[in-house]
């Protein structure tokens, strides 16, 4: 019986030594240990062993027990060590890697053209109005001397709200600035105003889209003329499109300014010789513009006799298209990422790229 021990003993020792994860020492665990285990089947063995001997056979019986279990103690702690430890390499963070690089965002071409005209505005004395897009049909068009039926509302239908809204529509041109900031002007006196922003209308194909942008300029004094409106938009042109850029205006209609003139100025493609985008015209109109019609300074409360003003109205998207070579405007809101990469240049967080 004593060398059948020691035998199963030195046996189960180097077993449990050979054993190289905890989920093998515990199926050894079962094997020796377990209902049927070679362990447990000794130790029910006693019945069969004559009394005399019973003794000395739970005492062997009992060291191959202790045997087991301290071994297999010391080896479960120096496994569930061991599995730590590769966790803990597994999931090392090297601080010292270099990162992933931040993709940085960049100013939309609309909002680039948007901040300039203003920087460029402010300079010369102009304040930024922002009215809302939300209108009321007496600011979009009444005041601007469009009354109701007014044959020259069908080239600015837009979108109406509906039930308890529906006196609102959505401004379908930014003068509608004119009308709040002469209205809002208590003393009724100068005024020199840009309001940049969204209008809407209902057109929607490659150079209109239902949604887009104007800048509207207003400036009124007790002595402004044409020529100070021509003056004006000559720097605004040449700053925006090219130093070499003259400006010509042509006779008009607009309901709120009279005279009425539309703006051309020279191609900046071919310099005014003539090519596609011309149409061989050598010039490219870009805005409207005139003198504040007396009903509109009326009915915004100033007096006519002795305020004139100019207004202008330009639409920036196409001031875009010309500035970055854009043909299809519904590009600008379609948020594609391949186009809005383009336009990173000149942010000041370029550097960190
Ligand atoms: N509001 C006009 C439009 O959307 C543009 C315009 C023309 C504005 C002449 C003006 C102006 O202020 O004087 O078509």
């Amino acid at each position: 019986m004593k060398e059948k021990v020691e035998l199963l003993k030195n046996e189960l020792i180097e077993k449990i030594n050979n054993v190289k994860s905890i989920k093998d020492l515990n199926d050894l665990k079962a094997e020796y240990m377990g209902k049927t285990g070679i362990i447990t089947e000794l130790q029910s063995g006693i019945k069969d062993v004559p009394n005399e001997e019973k003794k000395e056979y739970g005492m062997n019986v009992n060291i191959l027990k202790v045997a087991f279990n301290e071994n297999y103690e010391s080896k479960f702690k120096l496994l569930e060590e061991e599995e730590v430890n590769k966790k803990i390499e597994s999931e090392r963070i090297d601080v010292t890697l270099p990162s992933k690089k931040i993709r940085q965002g960049s100013k939309h071409p609309m909002t680039r053209i948007q901040e300039e005209l203003e920087d460029l505005f402010v300079s010369m004395g102009y304040d930024v109005y922002d009215g809302p897009e939300i209108e009321t049909d007496e600011n979009c068009f009444q005041k601007l001397n469009l009354p109701l039926g007014h044959p020259a509302r069908d080239a600015q239908d837009t979108f109406y709200l509906e039930n308890e809204y529906e006196a609102f529509l959505l401004r379908s041109q930014t003068s509608t600035g004119q009308v709040r900031v002469m209205e809002a002007n208590k003393e009724k006196g100068p005024i020199r105003i840009v309001c940049p922003g969204k209008v809407y209308r209902r057109d929607d194909d490659a150079t209109h889209s239902h949604q887009f942008m104007q800048m509207e300029g207003l400036v009124i004094e007790e002595n402004v003329s044409l020529a100070d409106l021509k003056s004006t938009l000559e720097i605004f042109c040449k700053k925006l499109l090219g130093e070499k850029t003259e400006v010509r205006f042509r006779p008009s209609f607009f309901p709120f300014t009279e005279p009425s003139v539309e703006v051309d100025v020279t191609c900046f493609k071919c310099g005014g010789k003539g090519c596609p985008l011309c149409k061989q015209t050598g010039w490219i109109e870009v805005l409207g513009a005139g003198m504040v019609h007396p009903n509109v300074l009326a009915m915004c409360g100033y007096d006519p006799e002795k305020y004139q003003g100019f207004a202008f109205g330009v639409g920036l998207d196409r001031f875009a298209m010309f500035r970055y070579g854009i043909t299809d405007i519904r590009t600008i809101y379609g948020n594609d990422l391949r186009f809005l990469n383009q336009f990173t240049k000149g942010d000041e967080l370029d550097e960190i790229k």
